[in-house]
């Protein structure tokens, strides 16, 4: 049987990956469940594992749940680790989201200053994680939906020596979704040609049943009336001219980018209001767990589909099942180039569509990223790059490197204004620096 090991598994997402794992029970016969977490996590981890527990039991299953704060016992022959931690909990969150704020530059989980100091706090720990796996399951996969889960992969593509990582993401499928939504078809008939970097990826076309249907489907998405595709994020009112002339579809957190101004605005509003994402997403954790805590809930609740992580058990069973049974079917995940974007390093980490196979995934060449993106893909690359290594060296000016050419930030003086304030707020958990 199958061991996969989860961890941050004190996590509220669980019940949605453990719906994934009861559903898909009969293509990935999983043995044994092991939720990992840390002692400040431990309350939280005993809640949500008995939840587990209960579901399994619901479903009429023979699954072990193992809960433990004891990483390297749960380690040992995993088949898969999936990573699902936020280091520093939520509490780190509304920081990297309040701190750019207040001086007026974007604040986000995983764009500009937050993206980087979730990267910064994040890596050092994902690369000690992957040094367990090389000595305890050298042979597992690692499953990262940690974020910044681009600059995640490109971390440990390049910083370690486990090459057995694949990054994942539920924006692609939530497009597919959305998509599926926007035609009134089911989701399984659509399908997307991805390519980018997580968080920063395009649809280069898109199927219904096989058949192109890009023009139609850009064709409504200019409609100001249509579009939303995950909970965090508000619709993309474009221009209409605008997905035409691009001839691609653009996923949710480039309004970040081509919408510098609303976005900024609205989350200065919510700065004011005490409703940045984190103190939002704060709320919705305490309702969730409060519900976890109920002995008669045997299922994920619906209040879970409020997270942005809609989808991902679907994204995450799937690949790992994929992956177990060499389906050899499609899938976007974030892996190593190797050439399918021309103008990336074949070593760094792209999400693209890939076939899955038990070797990993192989990304298929669906044509070129179109010149208009090509330079804020590359920009954004260079940014993770430059960002990873200010993580694994502790240096100050590669960090301050790292943020001065991150488009969302206006200069290298608000740069390091950002940076030494949020060095400071964050000492605890960045010990590099
Ligand atoms: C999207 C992203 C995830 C991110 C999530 C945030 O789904 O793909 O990477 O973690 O949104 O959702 P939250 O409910 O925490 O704001
Ligand atoms: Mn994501
Ligand atoms: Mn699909």
């Amino acid at each position: 049987g199958i061991k996969i090991v989860t961890i941050g598994g004190g996590s509220s997402y669980t019940p949605e990956l453990v719906e994934g794992f009861i559903k898909h029970y009969h293509e990935l016969p999983l043995r044994e469940l092991w939720l990992v977490d840390i002692e400040e996590g431990k309350e939280k981890l005993e809640i949500v594992g008995n939840l587990a527990k209960r579901m399994i039991a619901k479903a009429g299953l023979d699954i072990e749940v193992h809960l433990t704060l004891d990483r390297k016992e749960a380690l040992k022959d995993a088949d898969f680790v999936t990573t699902q931690l936020r280091v520093g909990l939520l509490d780190a969150r509304a920081k990297d989201e309040r701190i750019p704020l207040k001086h007026g530059v974007l604040g986000q989980e995983t764009n500009g200053p937050g993206g980087l100091f979730k990267g910064l706090r994040t890596i050092p720990v994902i690369l000690d994680i992957v040094n367990d796996i090389e000595k305890l399951c050298p042979n597992a996969w690692l499953i990262n939906f940690t974020n910044p889960a681009g600059m995640v992969t490109e971390a440990v593509l390049r910083y370690s020596n486990h090459k057995k990582i694949v990054g994942l993401c539920n924006v692609p499928i939530g497009m597919e979704m959305g998509i599926a939504k926007l035609l009134d078809v089911d989701h399984s008939r659509i399908s997307i040609d991805f390519a980018g970097l997580n968080h920063m990826v395009y649809g280069l076309d898109v199927y219904l049943d096989g058949v192109s249907v890009k023009e139609q489907v850009i064709e409504k998405l200019s409609d100001p009336e249509n579009s939303s595709f995950v909970k965090n994020i508000e619709g993309q009112e474009w221009e209409p001219g605008f997905l035409k002339a691009l001839n691609a579809l653009t996923c949710p957190y480039h309004l970040y980018y081509y919408k510098k101004e609303q976005t900024l605005q609205k989350e200065l509003k919510n700065f004011e209001e005490g409703t940045t994402r984190a103190e939002v997403v704060k709320k919705l954790e305490t309702e969730l767990f409060e519900l976890y805590k109920d002995e008669n809930l045997a299922v994920k609740p619906p209040q879970l589909e409020e997270r942005g992580g809609a989808y991902y058990s679907d994204a995450a069973v799937r690949l790992i099942s994929s992956i177990y049974n060499d389906k050899r079917d499609i899938q976007p995940v974030n892996t190593i180039n190797n050439g399918a974007i021309s103008f990336i390093p074949a070593e760094s980490a792209v999400e693209v569509s890939c076939v899955i196979t038990k070797e990993g995934p192989r990304p298929v060449v669906n044509g070129e990223i179109p010149v208009a993106a090509q330079g804020l893909v590359s920009q954004i690359k260079s940014f993770e790059r430059v960002a990873a290594e200010a993580a694994v060296t502790g240096n100050y000016d590669t960090a301050l490197l790292a943020l001065t050419i991150n488009p969302l930030v206006p200069s290298d003086k608000m740069a390091k204004v950002i940076l030494d304030e949020m060095l400071e707020a964050h000492k605890d958990y960045l010990p590099n620096f």
